[in-house]
């Protein structure tokens, strides 16, 4: 169970994204994530051009109040915050500009539209591993567009970009493409972090059922998860 103890993708300060909207919702989410077995959250809030225009400052201090209220409400666990950058047309901005904030040793989260792969793409991959970062893509089974083009995934890999799976896509609860996508990435062994991606209560129960998925255990044995080594 090492892998699932430890959680790199989730939107738990509250009132900066899609995610958790008070403080009171984080603290009960993170009670729950600890009843599943959870021991520390590398929490990563949206920073995005448009939608959610968060920055390290924000987060660093969502995270501290959030951790205050931790320890007033007694619930033991060990949480991190980075973020999941959004490849948009601000991202190599702040890519040049400011240090961005990353997980263990230097990961960067980083997710693409889901409507279309950004044009460009290989420049901004590019860019980021020549500042010094190691690229994970977030849930890479949910990029529609590239359900029919697999060799984008092994493209991927190979150019040492890390792919973080979504936990939930296991089940088929974002869709079946997804499902099947998952599936076909952890068979071809190419799947290094897994995620919860959790946002609000809604995905608990389901994190719950497929937590215990038979391809998450086989994908657990291999031990190729870097999430326990974080
Ligand atoms: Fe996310």
């Amino acid at each position: 169970m090492g892998a699932l103890r430890t959680d790199v993708h989730s939107h738990l300060i509250p009132g900066i994204d899609d995610g958790a909207k008070t403080m009171d919702e984080s603290i009960a989410l993170i009670k729950a994530m600890k009843q599943m077995g959870y021991r520390k959250l590398i929490t990563t809030p949206h920073i995005m051009n448009d939608y959610y225009r968060n920055n390290p400052e924000i987060i660093k201090s969502g995270l501290e109040n959030l951790k205050k209220r931790l320890v007033e409400e007694k619930v033991e666990m060990e949480m991190e915050a980075a973020a999941e950058y959004m490849l948009d047309d601000g991202f190599l901005n702040k890519l040049r500009e400011e240090p961005l904030l990353t997980f263990g040793n230097k990961f960067l989260l980083v997710e693409m539209s889901y409507i279309a792969e950004p044009p460009n793409l290989a420049q901004m991959l590019f860019e980021i591993q020549t500042s010094g970062y190691k690229i994970v893509l977030a849930h890479p089974e949910r990029y529609n567009y590239w359900h029919n083009q697999k060799q984008k995934y092994t493209e991927m890999y190979d150019r040492g970009v890390y792919l973080q799976l979504n936990i939930n896509s296991l089940t088929g609860w974002y869709s079946l493409e997804s499902k099947k996508m998952a599936e076909w990435l952890i068979q071809n062994k190419l799947v290094s972090f897994v995620g919860s991606d959790l946002h609000n209560e809604n995905y608990l129960a389901e994190l719950e059922k497929s937590r215990s998925y038979t391809l998450l255990k086989q994908l657990m044995e291999e031990g190729k998860l870097l999430n326990s080594r974080l």
